[in-house]
């Protein structure tokens, strides 16, 4: 669906975002700002700004920013077309329809008639938990230490001990044999007729990531088997990108997730503080959940049973975290076998020092690899070498290369020099990488023109800041500098923007983050150039000199790539850089003159 860009507009300007923000954070005046609690971040002082003029938010905690769409996206985690059209809703603009194909609407009729069966399923279960014949259900959930609030924030239920229960109390609603077999809550057999999967069994509603039921685990009461039984994937349940808990680790202020294996584990967690918990349920853990995951946060914490099954699971989940992008370390519950045996029998405390003690999942891959060699043995031990010096060549970036053989070289008690050789002469025997040392004065080399460029940037986006925060400075910075000066790409596009809004006789900035609006990084990057902290108290002179020297260092940049690309050949690109390079030169002794009375 596209939008018209005065649509857009439109949308934005009618929903003010200390209105919007106000309803998910709380949010104090303080001077032309409104500050609160970064909901994108833990954190116990404010450091999350709305500013209402700007219509902008920054948080100079996390470095989350932008618009009122990209809050939205951010926080409820949608789409662009998702954020717009809820805020259209929410101020009343009325955005026009497209009419879906027949076929679309046959699948949405489909996926809605399996949410409202779910849905009415679950309350049927729910309502069963807190009934009489519920009571075996109800004392089973209280001995596992769950309290009432919990099982009722989770909707957990029961199924009774009747095999067509939920059979005939859908059937009574109205729905259709065939939708309750394809829901997977009842099996139709020739000979015994219909009857409910579930039955005596705790039962644990699965919800999507807004709340919707999309299926049930069941546990059984006792130790018949099998223990957990999942309803089958439907339309609207797809085991390989559902999570357990996602629903309300999304919006958790904790840091990272929280993975584990069962239902029992993420709501005892949940129930413990720990609320950015989830679960993978009765599948492994697919490159579909760390997408999920990935939407929401850069790092999982894996708490996954501390026996060989878990620690199976736990390596083969580790690469498919890595692979897309996610930080994971390992979290050791030992001797305990699990978070909710482990939360029961140590609290909270205890288990938040666990957190904090978990181990990066490379350092835990060879520790569990350790358990495999007798290190008493030399045959074996150099074996265990080799293949610490095999795995550390997958680090492709030298640096990162480097830490981890000091890691390991520390963690396995070998010496830091032994390892490195043994990583460069595995990666030679090996054929395929290899490591050649680098000499280290162009590690510095680099780094001082890491930090030259780091200047550069920082220089360009202060004179954007500058011009944002205040509109007299406009005409005497423009007289010396074009968006054309600005080298970063994202930059030069927002000074386009600027230049133009001022132009037209009005700043807009808010306005400016819509034009980025499908990536999220480049919003924010622009979002925190429209709020740097003013620099409080200077002088008018001071301000002056300031700006004299962003000046000349953006001018000096985009001199400097002038000169790279000058073709000798070409007399006017002659002329003008000569020209430019007067020009600099002159203004390096001119005295800017503000004249903000
Ligand atoms: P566990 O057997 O470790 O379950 O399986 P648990 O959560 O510790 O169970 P309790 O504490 O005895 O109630 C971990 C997860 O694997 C899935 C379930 O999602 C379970 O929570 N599972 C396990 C099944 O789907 N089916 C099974 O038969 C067993
Ligand atoms: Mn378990």
């Amino acid at each position: 669906m596209y939008y018209s860009e005065d649509l857009v507009e439109e949308v934005r300007s009618k929903n003010d975002i200390v209105d919007v923000i106000g309803s998910y954070v709380r949010l104090k005046k303080k001077g032309n700002s409104y500050f609160g609690l970064c909901p994108f971040h833990n954190e116990k002082s404010p450091s999350f700004s709305v500013s209402q003029g700007k219509q902008m938010y920054y948080c100079f905690g996390c470095g989350a920013g932008g618009n009122i769409f990209t809050f939205i996206m951010q926080y409820e985690n949608y789409s662009f077309v998702e954020a717009l059209q809820y805020l259209a809703e929410r101020a009343g603009v009325s955005l026009p329809q497209v009419e879906p194909t027949q076929q679309q609407r046959r699948q949405a009729d489909e996926r809605a008639r399996l949410l409202a069966v779910q849905k009415e399923a679950a309350k049927y279960y729910y309502v069963a938990l807190r009934r009489d014949a519920g009571a075996p259900g109800y004392r089973y959930l209280t001995a596992r230490g769950l309290s009432e609030e919990t099982m009722k924030k989770f909707g957990l239920g029961y199924a009774g001990k009747y095999s067509d229960g939920l059979y005939r109390y859908l059937k009574q609603r109205g729905y259709k044999d065939k939708l309750l077999a394809d829901a997977g809550l009842v099996t139709l057999d020739e000979k015994r007729g219909p009857a409910d999967r579930f039955w005596n069994r705790v039962m644990f509603p699965i919800m999507d990531a807004n709340h919707r039921v999309v299926g049930f685990g069941g546990r059984v009461m006792g130790d018949a088997k099998p223990k957990y039984l999942n309803s089958p994937e439907t339309a609207i349940f797809d085991k390989s990108r559902t999570l357990y808990g996602l629903n309300f680790a999304r919006t958790s202020r904790r840091k990272g997730m929280l993975l584990c294996e069962g239902y029992m584990d993420v709501i005892a967690m949940h129930q413990a503080g720990f609320d950015n918990a989830v679960a993978s349920l009765g599948t492994a853990f697919t490159s579909g959940h760390a997408s999920l995951i990935k939407r929401y946060t850069n790092e999982v914490l894996l708490l996954y049973d501390s026996d060989e099954a878990g620690t199976k699971a736990a390596l083969r989940a580790i690469p498919i975290l890595n692979e897309a992008g996610l930080v994971s370390r390992v979290v050791d519950l030992t001797p305990c076998k699990d978070p909710d045996e482990f939360l029961q029998k140590n609290g909270f405390e205890a288990f938040e020092q666990r957190l904090e003690g978990a181990v990066n999942s490379f350092l835990f891959e060879l520790r569990v690899l350790r358990r495999g060699y007798d290190l008493n043995d030399p045959q074996s031990k150099t074996a265990f070498y080799r293949e610490i010096a095999g795995r550390l060549l997958s680090f492709q970036d030298e640096l990162e290369r480097q830490n981890y053989t000091e890691a390991a070289a520390r963690e396995f008690h070998i010496g830091f020099e032994q390892l490195s050789r043994l990583v460069n002469s595995e990666g030679i025997r090996l054929g395929g990488v290899r490591p050649a040392a680098r000499p280290k004065p162009t590690a510095e080399r680099d780094g001082r023109r890491r930090e030259k460029e780091e200047g550069d940037r920082q220089a360009q986006g202060l004179l954007l800041t500058w011009l944002a925060e205040d509109e007299r400075i406009f005409p005497v910075v423009s007289k010396h500098v074009s968006p054309a000066d600005f080298q970063d790409p994202v930059y030069r596009q927002v000074a386009e923007l600027l230049y133009a809004q001022h132009e037209e006789g009005s700043l807009v900035p808010a306005r400016i983050i819509s034009v980025f609006a499908d990536d999220a990084q480049k919003q924010s990057e622009v979002a925190k150039l429209f709020h740097s902290p003013p620099a409080e108290g200077d002088a008018v002179w001071e301000k002056e000199h300031t700006l004299q020297e962003i000046i000349c260092r953006v001018k000096e940049l985009a001199l400097r790539r002038m000169k790279e690309e000058l073709n000798p050949a070409d007399m006017q690109q002659m002329q003008r850089f000569i020209q430019m390079r007067n020009e600099l030169d002159a203004l390096r002794k001119t005295h800017i003159s503000l004249d903000l009375g």
